[in-house]
C-alpha cells in the first residue's frame, strides 16, 4: 500500500501510474453511473479523492458504503490541475475490508470537543484529532532530538518510588494490600510490612530526584516519562496522569537553566513549524487565529525575566482585577500569571526567585535567606508551562532546610548523598509536556491534547 503522504511528498513518480491504497472512508456520494469517495489513510493532513464508476463488479455496493469504512482501492493516479486537491484515483477495483453501519458516530458535519471527548477512542479519526496528535508525536520526538544533539543522557527515572519530590502530598498510593481487609499493626496503624514492597509507595510526581543522581554521574541528563499528581484541581491545565520532561544540568546555575529552556522552547517551536505545516495552518485557521504569527515571534525574540518580589509589585497595584487578591509571600495563580504574560510582558515570560516558603525543600537559597533559586516560565494563553530551580547543593542548609519542613532525612539519604560526594552547584526544570503541546496547537483543554485523559472522576478507556 502507497501512503498518501508518499503521494503528495513524491507524486511525479506516481501521476499516471497504478497504485493500491488503503484507508478510510471520510465521505461517499455517489450519483447513478459513478461516485466520489474522500479518503484519509492517516498518513498525511490531506484527504484523496476515488473516483469510481459502474463498470467497478461492486458498483452497486460501494455507492452505499457509509462514512468510517475501511477500503482498499486500486486504480491510477491522475493528476488534477483544475481541482483543489492535486491529483485523484481512477479506481479499477475497491475492496471493502469493514463496512461501518450508518450510525458511526463520526459523520460529516463538526462535531464539538466535549462529545468527541465521549468517544475518545474514535476522536483520533478526525481532522482536529490528527492534527493534535501528529503535532504531539512530533513534539517528543523534537525534545529528544534538541537533547541528544546536545549531547544529553535519557535517563529513565522509576514510576513507582517511596518519596515525593515536590513534597505537595498529591500522591496516588500504590499497594498490593486488600484495601477491605488491611494488615494493621499492634498499635493500630496500617502494616505496611504486609506489602508488596514492605513500606508505603506511590506513583512518582517528578523523576528530579532520581534525575538528580545521573546528573551527577553525566553531568547532562533528561527525563521523559509520565507523572502522576492527585491534585483536586478541575482546571483546563490540570491532568492526575501527565508527561514531564525534566533536563538536569551540573556545573550550572538558575541562569544557565533558563538558557536551556529558552532554547529547548525556540527549538521545539521552529521543528514544529517546519516539520508539521498542514496541521499548524490548520491550527491557525480553525483553533487559534494568530498562533503562527505568535510562535514566530517567540520563536525569534527574548523571553521576558522578573523577580518574583517585582512582579508582586506590579500585581498588587492591579488587585482590583483579580479574584484572589495578591501580596508578597502568596503563590501566583493562574489569573496573576496569565495577567504578567498576556498583559504585562505581552511574551513569555521567567519569574525568578521565589520565597522558599511556597516552594519545594530542594531548591537553592539566595543571600537573602527568603527567597530561593527558583523559575517558573509563563507564556500567554496557559500561565506555568515549566517550573525549575538551581538546586541546594550545600549539604548542611539542605539538612537544616529538610529539618525545618519535618522531612525524614532516612528518606532521602541516596539524595544527601550527592551533597557529600562531590556536591557541585546544578539546575534543573521540568516542562510539562500536555501543557508545551496545548502552547504550540491552540487547544484549549488539557482533555484534548492527551489521547486518553485521567482527570478528576474521569478514567474513561
Ligand atoms: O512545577 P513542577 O511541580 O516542578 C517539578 O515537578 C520539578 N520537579 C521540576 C524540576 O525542576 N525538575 O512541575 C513542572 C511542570 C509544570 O510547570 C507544569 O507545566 C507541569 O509540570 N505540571 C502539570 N501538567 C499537567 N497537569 C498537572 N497536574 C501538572 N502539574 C505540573
Ligand atoms: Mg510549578
Amino acid at each position: 500500500l502507497i501512503t498518501i503522504r508518499e503521494l503528495y511528498r513524491n507524486k511525479e513518480q506516481y501521476i499516471g501510474k497504478k497504485i493500491t491504497v488503503g484507508g478510510w472512508v471520510r465521505s461517499n456520494r455517489d450519483s447513478k453511473t459513478f461516485g466520489f469517495i474522500v479518503l484519509n489513510d492517516g498518513t498525511f493532513f490531506e484527504t484523496l479523492q476515488i473516483v469510481y464508476g459502474d463498470k467497478l463488479s461492486n458498483f452497486a455496493e460501494i455507492a452505499k458504503i457509509n462514512v468510517g469504512s475501511a477500503l482498499i482501492i486500486e486504480g491510477e493516479l491522475v493528476a488534477t490541475p483544475e481541482a483543489k486537491q492535486p491529483f485523484e484515483i481512477q479506481a479499477t477495483d475497491i475492496q471493502v475490508e469493514g463496512n461501518s453501519p450508518s450510525e458511526y458516530p463520526l459523520q460529516k458535519k463538526r462535531h464539538t470537543l466535549e462529545y468527541l471527548r465521549s468517544i475518545s477512542h474514535l476522536r483520533p479519526r478526525t481532522n482536529t484529532f490528527q492534527a493534535v496528535f501528529r503535532v504531539r508525536s512530533l513534539i517528543a520526538y523534537a525534545i529528544h532530538k534538541f537533547f541528544q544533539e546536545r549531547d544529553f543522557v535519557y535517563v529513565h527515572t522509576p514510576i513507582i518510588t517511596g518519596s515525593d519530590a515536590e513534597g505537595a502530598g498529591e500522591m496516588f498510593q500504590v499497594t498490593t494490600l486488600d484495601l477491605n481487609n488491611v494488615p494493621l499493626t499492634e498499635d493500630g496503624k496500617v502494616d505496611y510490612a504486609e506489602d508488596f514492597f514492605g513500606k508505603p509507595t506511590n506513583l512518582t510526581v517528578s523523576g528530579q530526584l532520581n534525575g538528580e543522581t545521573y546528573a551527577m554521574a553525566f553531568r547532562n541528563i533528561y527525563t521523559f516519562g509520565p507523572t502522576f499528581r492527585a491534585e483536586n484541581s478541575n482546571t483546563t491545565r490540570h491532568a492526575a496522569e501527565f508527561w514531564m520532561i525534566e533536563p538536569e544540568i551540573a556545573f550550572a546555575d538558575l541562569k544557565d537553566d533558563m538558557v536551556l529552556a529558552e532554547n529547548m522552547i525556540k527549538y521545539i517551536i521552529r521543528y514544529v513549524l517546519e516539520n508539521a505545516p498542514e496541521e499548524m495552518n490548520f491550527f491557525n485557521s480553525f483553533i487559534d487565529k494568530g498562533l503562527l504569527e505568535r510562535l514566530e515571534h517567540v520563536a525569534n525574540s527574548e523571553f521576558g525575566h522578573v523577580t518574583y518580589t517585582e512582579a508582586i509589585d506590579i500585581l498588587v497595584k492591579n488587585n482590583d482585577k483579580f479574584d484572589y487578591k495578591v501580596s508578597w509571600g502568596c503563590d501566583l495563580q493562574t489569573e496573576h500569571e496569565r495577567y504578567l504574560t498576556e498583559e504585562v510582558f505581552k511574551k513569555p515570560v521567567f519569574v525568578t526567585d521565589y520565597p522558599k516558603d511556597i516552594k519545594a525543600f530542594y531548591m537553592k537559597l539566595n543571600e537573602d535567606n527568603k527567597t530561593v533559586a527558583a523559575m517558573d516560565l509563563l507564556v500567554p494563553g496557559i500561565g506555568e508551562i515549566i517550573g525549575g530551580s538551581q538546586r541546594e547543593d550545600d549539604y548542611d542548609k539542605l539538612v537544616q532546610r529538610m529539618e525545618e519542613l519535618g522531612l525524614d532525612k532516612e528518606d532521602y539519604d541516596f539524595y544527601l548523598d550527592l551533597r557529600k560526594f562531590g556536591s557541585t552547584r546544578h539546575a534543573g526544570f521540568g516542562l510539562g509536556f500536555e501543557r508545551c503541546v496545548m502552547y504550540l496547537t491552540g487547544m484549549g483543554n488539557i482533555r484534548d491534547v492527551i489521547p486518553f485523559p485521567r482527570t478528576v472522576n474521569n478514567c474513561e478507556l
